[in-house]
């Protein structure tokens, strides 16, 4: 609404004056809500900053949402009518509750989106985990915004490395030991293949064969294929429960192999393959390095599928626009990806979302190596420190398992949401469980002390003193709350979750500070309900705001 306001002024200047770059901000300093630097205009009319003041003033004076206008320092500063912009604002939250800030901005346009996307007979590594977590987000952000969101999971479930699972497995593993503990095991297997073929090179070629014969669909091949695939995928499902994440589809590698030929098919009608030293390739000019499509063998390679991946899901969702949220190794397949596809004559936005590492006392995080443990171990950790905080805080509390785990979650989902994506977050269990500073439990807290008022204290919107709206103390966070829908627009434009989560810990500080110094309970009836209006608003954007970042909102904790 703000955004609103500052939109129609500047618009009336700029039209009034045939003008551009009028600058309507909100200072940082100062008493004034809005503020437009004028030295620019005099410098262009050659007259001095008060006249431009002047000369603005006579086209904002009867504007209804302005209150007072003063000249200081060389800017046009404006008080805006607090009381009818708050109350506009505080009664459109009360009545579109968890829907405002919802938008129409995509309305008829369909995004699809990659992510997670983790590798079959290997652990869910923690750059899949920000992949889950910012992928995750931005399905819920673009969806606010009115887009149609496709979410798929590109599982890495294809490839030479299945060859050579297959002729570990088929050497030194055995059935039990898979189904006890089958990412483990597989990995081990993996590892163990790495080792011999060192000193057994012939390894490599019957990998190299045992894919090939899985490409065409060889029954035991396939069968053990599958058998692999359906334990890991055990796993991932059982991680995607606990965080709270779905896809529409679990569409992975694997899917396009029957649709690989019409790829090669139609990069061969557009002239576009060149072999190389054996093997196929689309050269890419000067910029890029080639790009592998057939190995020599015949066998096709990850940039092969996700050109299938990609005219699938142009045909088959009707879009352009692929984001795949995948860490910043990939960036070079994924212009490759782009220059092939404009080669091909199409008009595609391959969308690469990449982000930085997950670092640990400033060293890189990784759950392979067996230097770390199981991501899924690690999250349980959270979970139950969180569940030891809350006992101590609240032991008469029920639901403690359900809390604990929104709460343990949470934490880790805020972390790594509350930074930049692309700044590399350091992954700290105690730190992000702190029920104070930039910490998911904080925000959760916060919402939970509103949630309690708000039981004890019925809001009664037909006794209200909106008066109360104009004070500082009120109106500074009102102003906040009528500037969400622009917050999450500027979160979708960006792909940057990361907005909302610095703006509602900022409001959750700023409702932190204000219960600090106020009663809410108030004798007067008409100033405790303003209280109440006032409080159940803030509550209702925090729990928005989580619920975009993929966090549960509490009402105990
Ligand atoms: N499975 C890949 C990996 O773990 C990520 C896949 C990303 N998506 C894609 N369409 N290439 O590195």
């Amino acid at each position: 609404m703000i955004e609103a306001i500052k939109q129609n002024i500047k618009n009336q200047l700029e039209q009034h004056f045939q003008i551009e770059g009028v600058v309507v901000e909100e200072p940082k300093k100062g008493p004034a809500d809005l503020a437009i630097p004028l030295f620019a205009f005099a410098k262009l009319w050659k007259v001095s900053p008060m006249e431009v003041y002047h000369r603005f003033l006579a086209v904002l004076k009867n504007d209804k949402s302005i209150d007072n206008i003063e000249f200081t320092n060389g800017f046009f500063n404006i008080y805006l009518n607090r009381g009818p912009l708050a109350k506009k604002i505080l009664e459109s939250i009360h009545e579109q509750k968890d829907h405002y800030g919802d938008q129409t901005l995509g309305d008829g346009l369909t995004v699809a989106m990659d992510y997670s996307s983790p590798n079959i007979a290997k652990s869910f590594g923690v750059g899949h985990l920000r992949s889950t977590v910012i992928g995750n987000a931005l399905k819920n952000i673009y969806k606010k915004m009115g887009y149609q969101v496709v979410s798929i999971n590109h599982l890495g479930d294809w490839g030479t490395q299945f060859g050579k699972m297959i002729v570990a497995y088929q050497k030194w593993g055995n059935e039990e030991d898979v189904k006890k503990n089958p990412i483990a095991e597989m990995q081990k297997l993996y590892v163990r293949f790495h080792d011999e073929e060192k000193v057994n090179p012939d390894l490599e070629q019957d990998a190299r064969d045992v894919f090939r014969a899985l490409e065409q669909n060889d029954e035991t091949y396939t069968k053990l294929w599958t058998w692999f695939k359906e334990e890991s995928m055990r796993e991932f499902l059982d991680l995607y429960d606990l965080l709270g994440v779905e896809f529409d589809y679990y569409t992975g590698e694997s899917f396009y192999n029957d649709k690989m030929v019409a790829v090669v098919d139609e990069l061969e009608a557009k002239s576009l393959l060149k072999v190389d030293d054996g093997a196929t390739i689309v050269d890419l000019g000067e910029d890029l390095p080639p790009a592998l499509i057939k190995r020599s063998d015949g066998a096709t390679l990850y940039m092969t599928r996700d050109i299938a991946a990609l005219l699938y899901r142009h045909k088959t969702y009707h879009t352009n626009h692929v984001l795949y949220v995948v860490g910043n190794e990939q960036i070079l397949h994924f212009k490759q990806l782009q220059a092939i596809t404009n080669l091909m004559g199409y008009h595609f936005n391959v969308d690469h979302i990449n982000f930085g590492l997950v670092l640990i006392d400033g060293k890189k995080m990784s759950t392979r190596g067996g230097k770390f443990k199981r991501l899924e171990e690690v999250i349980i950790e959270a979970i139950k420190e969180a569940q030891e905080a809350i006992s101590l805080k609240n032991p008469n509390l029920k639901d403690q398992d359900m809390i604990a785990k929104a709460v343990g979650i949470g934490a880790i989902i805020f972390n790594d949401l509350k930074n930049e994506k692309h700044s590399d977050i350091d992954f700290n269990l105690a730190n992000m469980l702190k029920f104070e500073g930039q910490t998911g439990p904080y925000l959760q807290y916060s919402s939970v002390r509103i949630a309690s008022i708000l039981r004890e204290n019925a809001l009664d919107m037909n006794n209200i003193n909106t008066e109360y709206f104009s004070e500082d103390d009120y109106f500074e966070i009102i102003k906040q709350l009528g500037q969400f829908p622009y917050i999450v627009a500027k979160a979708q434009e960006n792909n940057a979750p990361n907005l909302i989560a610095r703006y509602i810990i900022l409001l959750a500080q700023g409702f932190n500070s204000f219960y600090g110094k106020q009663r809410i309970n108030v004798e007067d009836t008409l100033h405790k309900n303003a209280n109440l209006l006032f409080i159940e608003s803030i509550q209702t954007v925090i729990n928005e705001g989580l619920r975009l970042l993929g966090i549960k909102s509490l009402s105990e904790m």
